[in-house]
């Protein structure tokens, strides 16, 4: 793997290098970035990572002087991986960086919570396309919201950008991984999997959907010591909360704290 440490360092070499698929990634890698990088690399192209801890997507700076840098561990896991290029881009990728506004989507769900923060997600990817000019980019499904918005950012805007969403990748006891995961105490990284367990409970019961259906889960979760910021039944494309299960599928999403950690994970369920 070729590790760029500037932009300089990428620019200088960028015309000579084939098609390329593209993993953006905030660093503290684990087992759900690795499976970006399988998809990418089932990819006709060369495979291209970033890691960035990007300033501009932190509405709690605290959050963002606590993101957790494994940058050792990160290397080896992308070379393991087969990834051909790992750019760690350098402060001046925020030279004249053009601000992105995201539509009002991003104002539902965890954009509620964390006014500005998709606006960051496409003001540094926007740069980062510009930058490595990707054929196909992959993103987890686990933050839904992000794949939906980058998804349209790339139609609206009609770059020529294949984009994969990829499956979220879970612990056995269902816990979908994140790098918030190690910040967790081991008493709550027992309670976290009732996360998922709720998500799929809702999905058995999908017959009685509804919203007083939904404050009787989120009630739930908040007896485990959540804290909940949403959990929600909306369509897959507005993200507008919708019931209407017997036409749709439906996305249930939730995002909730625990001692302090914010964990976020959703299941789309098909139409009766
Ligand atoms: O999902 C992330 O890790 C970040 O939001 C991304 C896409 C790398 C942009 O900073």
């Amino acid at each position: 793997m070729i590790i760029y440490n500037s932009l300089e360092e990428f620019n200088s070499v960028k015309h000579n290098l084939p098609k390329l698929s593209f993993v953006p990634t905030m660093g503290n890698l684990h087992e759900g970035h690795a499976s970006l990088i399988d998809i990418a690399k089932k990819t006709d192209n060369e495979v291209v990572s970033t890691i960035y801890v990007n300033s501009l997507q932190f509405n709690d700076k605290n959050d963002f002087i606590n993101y957790p840098k494994t940058l050792d561990m990160d290397i080896e896991l992308l070379d393991k991986k087969g990834c051909n290029h790992l750019i760690l881009p350098d402060p001046s990728i925020l030279d004249n960086i053009k601000s992105i506004k995201a539509p009002i989507k991003s104002t539902k769900l965890c954009g509620a919570h964390r006014p500005g923060h998709f606006d960051g997600v496409l003001t540094i990817l926007n740069r980062l396309f510009e930058i490595i000019n990707p054929h196909t980019v992959v993103f987890g499904k686990k933050d839904y919201q992000q794949f939906l918005l980058v998804k349209d950012f790339i139609y609206e805007k009609k770059l020529n950008i294949n984009i994969i969403g990829a499956n979220t990748i879970r612990n056995t006891n269902g816990l979908a991984l994140s790098s918030r995961n190690i910040l967790l105490t081991e008493k709550d990284k027992t309670i976290a999997p009732t996360l998922y367990k709720t998500l799929k409970d809702i999905e058995i019961n999908k017959v009685y959907l509804n919203s007083e259906y939904l404050k009787t889960k989120s009630d739930y979760l908040k007896s485990f010591g959540f804290k909940v910021d949403y959990l929600i039944s909306c369509d897959t494309e507005s993200l507008e909360e919708s019931y209407n299960i017997n036409n749709n599928d439906l996305l249930i999403a939730v995002a909730a704290h625990l001692g302090g950690v914010r964990l976020i994970d959703n299941l789309v369920i098909s139409k009766l």
